[in-house]
């Protein structure tokens, strides 16, 4: 029997999983439908942004209902956002919540707990709806999780050692944190090889909070050169509305390319890489109008940007868990702004790009040299040293050194590198732009105006 398996035997050894029957599972992923896998679905559609709101509700019920509302509002693939007890692995508590939930007709849970209700009531719905699912989390050790997910029909995970950690976690290790995400890998690997590949997503938005691009890129690569180590064969990258429409659309440049040559540079060339946008993550105005427009402008620049996939906000986001009709309201309105902008002409702007690119490469090549001897032990070296850096992460291990601010254009600008090892010809870029903006007394008020850019 494989390492692999056996991991996964103890795994399910859990009093809270009622039941998995390996070879049935398997059987299952064989035969099912091509219109669960987004792999599939990409492929498909290659010229179209398809539309993926987020959603989750404690029960059976309510989750049905809110597929019932997404699908008629036209969604292209459907969310399932697990709530925090089951991505904290607290099984116990998130059973007695969701037999609250049921008792009380309210929700206890902020999403579905997946595990609670088990893969064959989870995969009756999702066969039913018959339309890719992608899984959203947050979990840092989502091994059972991401099994329980494959054998109920959702063939798309989100996640990664990195990005759900640094934003998410204090103290959760982070060593340990990549041996587990390595066993996710594998498993998405062992089951791309029955049917249409398994699609791994990276979470690019971090904290949301004034995250610098070369820090969103590299980490976005380093991911998924993580993930097509072990084998997968389709990968999305990912990145949030920055709040400058100049530098989304040279991100969205630079990723697309810099992801295929560090792919290549491992002998991956043959993965399959898409490319995720995030509308605005940072803190939403309560003013429901404003939040109308900020979601437009996002649906215009995934477009722009030539994203694969966008990931919908709601007029609700400043008060809380959207109902299932301001939900799907989002995803109408987003299909009917992409729906209208045809024929885009390409954007390219020079100079930012090749600065963006010489900053990664600079990161890259110092994670590369690190001594350790396997890419993972090197990125967490790097974490560990502050060549990684993510601002406003809360996690322990994070170096907390590295000082953005924006720039008259709203451009997010490195104001201090710390350990990240951008040359000097790249940080006075930075600065070039920052010239007379920042006031060294008022540094502080400056990064509170510009985290609150949106309200
Ligand atoms: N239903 C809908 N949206 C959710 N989000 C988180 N949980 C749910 C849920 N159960 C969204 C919120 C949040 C983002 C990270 O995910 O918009 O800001």
């Amino acid at each position: 029997m494989s390492l692999l398996q056996r991991d996964r035997e103890l795994i399910v050894s859990n009093e809270f999983v009622k039941e998995f029957d390996f070879n049935e599972i398997e059987n299952f992923v064989k035969n099912a439908s091509k219109n669960l896998f987004i792999s599939h679905k990409f492929k498909n559609n290659p010229n179209k942004t398809l539309v993926q709101p987020r959603g989750g509700f404690p029960t059976q019920e309510k989750m049905f209902a809110l597929y019932e509302q997404f699908k008629s509002t036209g969604v292209d693939i459907l969310p399932m956002t697990i709530d925090s007890n089951t991505r904290l692995n607290d099984y116990a508590s998130a059973k007695k919540m969701l037999q609250l939930s049921i008792d009380e007709q309210k929700d206890f849970l902020n999403g579905y707990p997946l595990i609670s209700h088990g893969y064959k009531t989870a995969r009756e719905m999702i066969t039913h709806f018959d339309t890719p699912i992608s899984l959203r989390h947050g979990t840092p050790d989502a091994r059972l999780l991401v099994d329980m997910a494959i054998a109920s029909g959702a063939f798309e995970i989100e996640g990664g050692p990195i990005t759900y950690i640094l934003p998410y976690s204090k103290n959760f290790p982070q060593d340990k944190a990549f041996l587990y995400w390595k066993h996710v890998e594998k498993l998405c690997a062992k089951y791309s090889t029955l049917n249409e590949p398994i699609n791994r997503e990276s979470f690019g938005p971090l904290t949301a909070t004034l995250v610098p691009p070369v820090i969103t890129i590299v980490i976005q690569i380093a991911e998924m050169l993580l993930s097509l180590e072990e084998g997968v064969k389709s990968f999305s990258v990912s990145f949030a509305q920055t709040g400058s429409l100049n530098q989304d659309l040279v991100m969205g440049n630079v990723i697309k390319r810099k992801a295929k040559e560090y792919a290549a540079k491992i002998g991956c060339e043959d993965a399959t890489i898409n490319l995720v946008y995030h509308q605005w993550m940072g803190s939403f105005p309560r003013d429901k109008e404003k939040s109308d427009s900020l979601i437009n402008t996002g649906a215009m620049i995934a477009k722009m940007v030539g994203a694969n996939k966008i990931i919908t906000k709601t007029r609700a986001e400043a008060f809380g868990i959207p109902t299932k009709e301001e939900n799907g309201l989002a995803v109408s309105n987003v299909q009917y702004t992409l729906n209208m902008l045809n024929g885009l002409p390409t954007f390219k702007d020079e100079e930012e790009e090749e600065n963006l690119e010489r900053q990664i490469d600079e990161v890259f090549e110092t994670i590369f040299n690190d001594p350790a001897d396997t890419l993972w032990r090197k990125i967490f070296n790097s974490i560990k040293n502050g060549i990684i850096d993510v601002p406003y992460s809360p996690h322990i291990i994070n170096n907390n050194e590295l000082i953005t601010v924006r720039d008259e254009s709203k451009n997010i600008r490195i104001y201090k590198r710390g350990k990240v090892p951008i040359s000097d010809k790249s940080f006075k870029y930075e600065q070039s732009k920052l010239k007379g903006k920042v006031d060294k007394d008022s540094v502080v008020n400056q990064i509170i105006h510009d985290i609150g850019i949106m309200l």
